[in-house]
């Protein structure tokens, strides 16, 4: 028996309005965990719509394998990196009329202890969402204490990332950490009164090291306006603001990618427009919304349409 998946979709009539699901139209769902949105896309799109679903986390698949079964063959499920969509849809003979990139965790992700997301419940370090071999108890006891303070810098913004970089590689001298008990307890230690933002980024930035979150995002947005049908709309949700910040970045690039000095009359870098931005500034969700489900509290939407 497979455990319930307890993942609330975020923004979801606003994902759907977006994506502008037709009866008989083809969508991918990059970041399938499970299967909330891709169930209101089967059901809005049906009586024949195929979903595309890719997840790199096989107990997400097997849970949305089990909630839409009962759309059959209308679903495909790929244990895949969203960034390899393109070889996917190599191999499939459909459009795709619009992707949705749900990015980061899933509730039962952080939840379940033995995955080692969490600084709240002592696991494993472990944090993969999918088998690479990088694990966050290697980046814990291996990395080079620059490489520690960089990636608590760059992927978690936190002030103090020299000083937990030092206490964590003082600690892994004594004993290697393999607990996120343990890495929770040398954090707060660096402190007297520890912030628990401090322990969300830096638990934050060793997650998007492990599983490359921004390199799977960079290839993911370009495979995603590569492989759409023109129209097709790429929708895509972000929970932090380096996520935030490189999509906005992409869909900025893509709309307007003509590098030539203001004023020449003529367009002489050939840059081509893909994309039409539909929204400036990205969509959040309401107050109802954050309280129901407090973990919606950081998404924002941004969306596009090829052209
Ligand atoms: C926020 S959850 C998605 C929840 C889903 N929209 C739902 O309503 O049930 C994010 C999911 O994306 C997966 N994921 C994150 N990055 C991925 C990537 N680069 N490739 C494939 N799956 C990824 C995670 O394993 C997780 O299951």
């Amino acid at each position: 028996m497979t455990q319930p998946f307890l993942h609330r979709p975020v923004l979801l009539n606003q994902s759907l309005e977006y994506l502008n699901i037709k009866p008989g139209k083809n969508y991918l769902d990059g970041t399938l965990g499970g299967g909330g949105h891709s169930k209101m896309i089967l059901e809005k799109s049906s009586p024949d719509g195929k979903l595309v679903g890719m997840d790199r986390d096989a107990a997400a698949l097997m849970a949305a394998r089990e909630n839409l079964k009962i759309y059959g063959d209308r679903v495909l499920f790929f244990e895949r990196n969203f960034s390899e969509m393109a070889e996917i849809k190599a191999d499939i003979l459909f459009d795709i009329h619009g992707v949705l990139l749900d990015l980061g965790v899933s509730s039962p992700q952080i939840d379940r202890q033995e995955r080692g997301f969490s600084f709240q419940a002592d696991g494993p370090l472990d944090m993969r969402m999918g088998t690479s071999p990088l694990t966050a108890e290697r980046v814990i006891n291996e990395y080079q204490p620059s490489e520690l303070k960089r990636i608590f810098w760059e992927y978690g913004q936190e002030k103090f990332s020299g000083r937990i970089a030092r206490a964590i590689v003082k600690a892994r001298e004594i004993s290697v950490i393999t607990t996120t008990g343990q890495l929770a307890e040398i954090i707060r230690s660096t402190r007297p009164e520890m912030p628990t933002k401090t322990l969300s980024r830096i638990f934050q930035a060793v997650r998007i090291e492990v599983n490359d979150e921004l390199g799977s995002l960079k290839n993911g947005l370009q495979a995603a306006v590569d492989i759409m049908a023109p129209g097709g709309r790429l929708v895509v949700l972000t929970y932090h603001s380096l996520e935030d910040g490189m999509t906005k970045q992409f869909f900025r690039e893509q709309a307007d990618p003509c590098t030539c000095p203001k004023g020449l009359p003529y367009c002489a870098c050939g840059r081509k427009t893909t994309i039409k931005m539909l929204n400036r500034k990205p969509v959040v969700p309401d107050d109802d919304e954050v309280r129901q489900n407090p973990r919606s509290r950081s998404a924002h939407l941004r969306a596009a349409e090829k052209l």
